[in-house]
């Protein structure tokens, strides 16, 4: 088992699946300049192939399975005892398909990102890609935000945009998503785990995220070009 260093964040992520973006953030942790390091790898589901990456990576993983559990309740407080036991500061969830109750969102407010794999706030929820393709857009991406309660909700921390190519289908759109997703995602823990993230709510509730000293892109894309 690989020591953690400390000075670093702790964080927990919990997966159901293929795991490849939990790959980019074991990656990045493993760079020593990085500012965080995964105490906890949860997953939902004893066939998540993000269980294999994590163990490869000599990460702690365990399997917390639903199924085991009459209500998302007790689900829910399964995990964050995990969690806490763990002394998870930061919780990514990564692919991670189960709806988590109020009580486990509100728990963990301001310390729990997600990635979902569209511009948000378009196309929240399943099927993006075909969402996407179905209404035109010429661009699609990614969003990390800080989780609230609602799906794909809060606080928007870090986006990439990707163009949609005339003969893309949800297949060819998701990889060219996902390859975007695997260099959003350690950047935007990055900036949270380097304290430059603060939360600001506007007088109408609404709530946006201000980074400090980050760079920005220098000019618009566009798609198509011709
Ligand atoms: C990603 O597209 C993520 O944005 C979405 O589910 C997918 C998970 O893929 N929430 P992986 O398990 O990280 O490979």
């Amino acid at each position: 088992m690989a020591e953690l260093r400390s000075g670093r964040l702790r964080i927990g992520v919990l997966i159901s699946g293929r795991g490849s973006n939990l790959q980019a953030l074991i990656d990045a942790c493993a760079r020593p300049d990085y500012p965080a390091e995964i105490a906890l790898v949860i997953a939902n589901r004893a066939d998540a192939f993000g269980i294999e990456r994590a163990r490869q990576a000599g990460v702690t993983a365990t399997v917390i399975p639903h199924r085991d559990f009459s209500d998302r309740e007790s689900f829910d407080a399964a995990l964050d005892d995990a969690l806490r036991r763990a002394g998870v500061e930061l919780l990514c969830t990564a692919g991670f398909m189960r709806i988590l109750t109020a009580w486990f969102v509100e728990r963990w407010r301001d310390r729990q990102i997600n990635i979902h794999p569209s511009l948000l706030p378009a196309f929240p929820g399943l099927h993006t890609h075909e969402r996407a393709l179905a209404a035109g857009v010429r661009f699609s991406g990614c969003t990390v935000h800080f989780v609230r309660l609602g799906v794909d909700t809060g606080p928007i921390i870090a986006q990439a945009a990707v163009p949609v190519l005339p003969d893309d289908d949800a297949d060819r759109l998701a990889a060219r998503v996902l390859a975007a997703e695997h260099r959003l995602f350690p950047l935007a823990l990055r900036l949270v785990a380097e304290g430059r993230t603060r939360i600001v709510a506007d007088p109408d509730g609404s709530e946006r995220v201000v980074i400090a000293g980050a760079a920005a892109p220098p000019e618009a894309m566009l798609n198509p070009l011709d």
